[in-house]
């Protein structure tokens, strides 16, 4: 049509249709193929993957994880260094002896290897794109890898445990979802529902009060508590003031020590976008994903110059959270001593508490914040809130309707547009937008139709995963409804669509297989191979039927040769 040759123009590729099969579909002229997968070994003394039961416990910390998400690359010494999440994992596809119960410390073991972050050297040979088994930047980082906390939470009571009475050190990342990259090369894995991996061996304990706002509670997802005191709440109570936090990797120094960075705040965090003001300072936006929770930036203090010191730049600085205002302007409250009422370690554990204290507003689900690299912007998805004004989420604030949440029960996703006052992300100040209201034209006329940009040719929802290429262009992945039925009718499986904030126009360039969410973008050092993660499949993908279904890395390449990016 006269309107997708438009849009190839623009995107340099012809949007393709909804599928709901079980593979991948990309543009004509485009191809696609497996990087990596569940259970493919980063070192040779891996044992090979087992299509029945999948990985063994003596390999699970040498191959790559489950359930892929975030990733960033890294062009090190003239290596590319791809880091990745492993946000979570399906029990019953690695617990099959068990029918995915853990019933040993050797089965949370496991679970603990498979999650978490993977560091790998990719290349492309004859064959296509692979993981360089054994080079001396494959890492696995899990849920017990040492990690040093800092900034303005380090070291304060809050922190302190039997195990670590300093305050400083604790192990392992958890519910890795998604990422991001300082501009110094460094990786940003984001701690997510990191609440789930905590339980009481005493189903009497009483928890702090605390705990409800972010969802921790008697019984965990799995049962780490049974056979490690760490996760036991009941033992253990400030583990958790531990986790939830954006962590830092050097991909560079397979040796050096993951730390989490306090200073950007304790909630469920999604990705971490960052940003550098005209006077050198970082910025760095951060969703939380949770209904009826908040957008936050952080603002470090020092400025960031080429090859100056960069070790505490995220640990001393601002914590702000948005306020939308109906009239199209915003502000980004400061969470400090004096308009919290909090001292400056709790600011840092109990962010949410923190952030309704200055009256931020109330978003349907941040997920994924992108910059735009050509202008100065900020975007993020708000992926869905289907369950507004049934009750707020525990110990939090009412979610009504407003603002840049403009639909009751939206079951569709937005993205949100803020355009930061004088061209500076640091400023405190910002008009705002809607980029896109996904909806379902096809079935209704209302403001569930979605805004002028959605058409019958690119419909979509849950709007999730979120990067922009090198020109300007918004990568969209999503993790919604695929059930192609009622108003989710055409929508097909998850997808990803490129929009150009120029225009407005968005067409869908990817589908992920049935069962999956599309999540995690990044490009080789060329721009010519574009990598998205495929989590949560279901079978036959990648490797046909009756095998196990395995979460991938897929790499994308125009047959031409020419740039994705
Ligand atoms: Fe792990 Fe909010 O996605
Ligand atoms: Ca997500
Ligand atoms: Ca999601
Ligand atoms: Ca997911």
């Amino acid at each position: 049509s006269a309107r997708a040759q438009a849009a190839a123009s623009r995107l340099g590729f012809t949007p393709i249709q909804a599928f709901t099969d079980s593979t991948v579909h990309v543009p004509e002229g485009y191809e696609w193929s497996t990087l990596a997968r569940w259970g493919d070994p980063l070192f040779s003394d891996a044992a090979p993957f087992d299509p029945e039961t999948g990985v063994d416990l003596a390999s699970s910390d040498k191959v790559f994880g489950e359930n892929t998400d975030g990733m960033e690359l890294f062009t090190v010494d003239g290596r590319q260094l791809i880091a990745v999440n492993h946000e979570y994992v399906n029990p019953d596809i690695n617990l099959p002896q068990t029918g995915g119960d853990v019933t040993s410390a050797e089965d949370a073991q496991k679970l603990m290897n498979l999650q978490g972050v993977t560091v790998m050297e990719v290349a492309e040979g004859d064959g296509g794109w692979t993981i360089v088994v054994d080079s001396p930047y494959n890492r696995r980082i899990h849920h017990n890898t040492p990690m040093r906390l800092s900034g303005p939470a380090a070291g304060s009571d809050l922190l302190k445990t039997n195990a670590d009475p300093t305050g400083t050190e604790s192990l392992g990342t958890f519910n890795n979802c998604g990422a991001g990259k300082t501009p110094w090369g460094t990786y940003l894995t984001c701690e997510e529902n990191f609440n789930g991996y905590f339980g009481s061996t005493d189903p009497e304990a009483s928890l702090p009060e605390d705990y409800d706002r972010y969802g921790i509670g008697l019984e965990s997802r799995y049962a780490y508590e049974q056979y490690d005191a760490r996760f036991d709440v009941s033992q253990t109570p400030n583990e958790p003031y531990r986790a939830g936090y954006v962590v830092e990797i050097d991909p560079a120094d397979p040796q050096s020590t993951p730390v989490k960075r306090t200073a950007l705040g304790r909630f469920k965090h999604e990705n971490a976008a960052c940003a550098i003001a005209p006077d050198g300072r970082v910025v760095v936006y951060m969703g939380d994903d949770e209904r009826g929770e908040f957008l936050y930036k952080f603002v470090s203090s020092g400025v960031y110059a080429a090859g100056g010191g960069t070790s505490t730049l995220l640990d001393e600085g601002t914590l702000y959270a948005a306020v939308f205002n109906d009239d199209g302007t915003g502000t980004w409250a400061a969470l400090t001593e004096e308009s919290t009422g909090m001292t400056t370690p709790e600011i840092h554990v109990f962010t949410r508490m923190a952030a309704s204290k200055v009256g931020a507003t109330t978003m349907d689900r941040p997920e994924w914040v992108a910059v735009n690299p050509v202008s100065v912007e900020g975007y993020c998805a708000l992926t869905n809130n289907s369950k507004r004004g049934v009750a707020p989420n525990a110990g939090g604030d009412e979610t009504p309707v407003g603002g840049p949440n403009p639909r009751e029960a939206n079951e569709y996703g937005q993205i949100v547009r803020w355009y930061p006052a004088d061209d500076n992300h640091a400023s405190e100040s910002f008009e705002w937008d809607l980029y896109v209201m996904a909806g379902n034209p096809t079935v209704h006329d209302d403001a569930y139709a979605g805004s002028e940009n959605v058409n019958a040719g690119n419909l979509f929802n849950s709007p999730d995963g979120m990067m922009f290429d090198t020109k300007g262009l918004l990568w969209i992945q999503t993790d919604g409804d695929d059930s192609n039925e009622g108003d989710f009718a055409g929508m097909g499986n998850n997808q990803m669509l490129v929009g150009d904030p120029a225009t407005g126009v968005i067409e869908r360039f990817m589908t992920g297989p049935k069962g999956s969410e599309v999540t995690g973008i990044t490009w080789s050092s060329d721009l010519r191979t574009l990598f998205a993660g495929i989590q949560h499949p279901d079978a036959p993908f990648p490797d046909g039927d009756g095998v196990l279904a395995r979460s991938s890395i897929v790499a994308i390449k125009r047959s031409d040769g020419g740039l994705v990016g």
